[in-house]
This record gives structure tokens, C-alpha cells and sequence, in this order.
């Protein structure tokens, strides 16, 4: 029998109570768990970024972090960055409209590493982007739109004065 753990983890800005073992990782129990299967399990040893979250805003490998490492901590998966539950983030806007995505897999960890991007710096350069998303793999786009419709995003937000929607 695997012993369990109950941690609270406010997910999303849901608190949630979970038992969970204490070798599980965050991004399985975000997935499995939680039922959040918007963040992806891509490598399951920090080399894809497919399942980057945020964790108290930092982007973090949620494969990479137990469970319990997030007890009592706030995290913000792919569910969770859009303003209003009727609307998307500018980020998730641009994405499809510029064709930044093409079979999906790699999106949602690129997301939420652009926007804490951004969050950070409003204004990055081409090379700032290209270095942000160094450990965000994607293997079907050549990052070209990905680039851009993350430049769009800024320019918008910029001109909304920095709100996301
Ligand atoms: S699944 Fe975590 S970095 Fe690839
Ligand atoms: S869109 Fe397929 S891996 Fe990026």
C-alpha cells in the first residue's frame, strides 16, 4: 500500500485538498489528480517544457517538482491564465490567430512560460523571447509564429496598457 500525503495546494486560485504520495510529481498529480490535463507530459525529465507551470509565478518543470513541494503554495496551469472563464488570454488569442500552434502538444507549457515572460519584461526582444522559451521544445512550428505571436502580445498590451485582454 502507497502511504499518502494530504497537502493543500491552491491551484488556479482554487484551493485544493490532495493525498498524495509522497514520490508523485506535481505534474501527475495536476493531471491525475487534479484533472487538469491541459499541461503536458512531453519527456518526464526536465528536457521539454511541455509541462511548465507556475509555481507562486515562477515557471517551474512541474515534472520536476513533487507534489508535496507544492503543499501550501499557489499554482497557475494552462486552465488558469485566462482573465475570465468567457475569455482567453491575449497569448491564447494570438496563438491561434498567427497559426503559433500546430499539433498542440508543446502549447500550453509556451504559454505559460510567455507569460511569465512577459509578466517580467513587457518589452522583450526577439533574442529575450527566443532565450525565455530555450527550454520550451517544439517540434512542429520552427518557432517563427510562435515568436511572433508572442511580439503581438506585447505590442497589444502595451496599447491596453498591460491588460491581457
Ligand atoms: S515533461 Fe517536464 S520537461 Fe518534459
Ligand atoms: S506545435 Fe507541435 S510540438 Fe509545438
Amino acid at each position: 500500500m502507497t502511504t499518502t500525503v494530504p497537502v493543500t495546494i491552491t491551484i488556479n486560485g482554487e484551493p485544493r485538498d490532495l493525498a498524495v504520495a509522497p514520490h508523485r510529481t506535481l505534474l501527475d498529480v495536476l493531471r491525475n489528480e487534479a484533472g487538469l490535463t491541459g499541461t503536458k507530459k512531453g519527456c518526464d525529465v526536465g528536457d521539454c517544457g511541455a509541462c511548465t507551470v507556475l509555481l507562486d509565478d515562477v515557471p517551474v518543470n512541474s515534472c520536476l517538482v513533487l507534489a508535496v513541494e507544492a503543499a501550501g503554495r499557489n499554482v497557475t496551469t494552462i486552465e488558469g491564465i485566462a482573465p475570465a472563464p468567457d475569455r482567453l488570454h491575449l497569448l491564447q488569442e494570438n496563438f491561434m490567430a498567427l497559426g503559433a500552434s500546430q499539433c498542440g502538444f508543446c502549447t500550453p507549457g509556451i504559454i505559460v512560460m510567455a507569460k511569465a515572460l512577459l509578466d517580467q519584461n513587457p518589452d522583450p526582444t526577439e533574442e529575450e523571447i527566443r532565450f525565455g522559451l530555450a527550454g520550451n521544445i517544439c517540434r512542429c512550428t520552427g518557432y517563427t509564429k510562435i515568436i511572433e505571436a508572442i511580439q503581438v502580445t506585447a505590442r497589444q498590451m502595451a496599447a491596453a496598457g498591460g491588460e491581457t485582454a
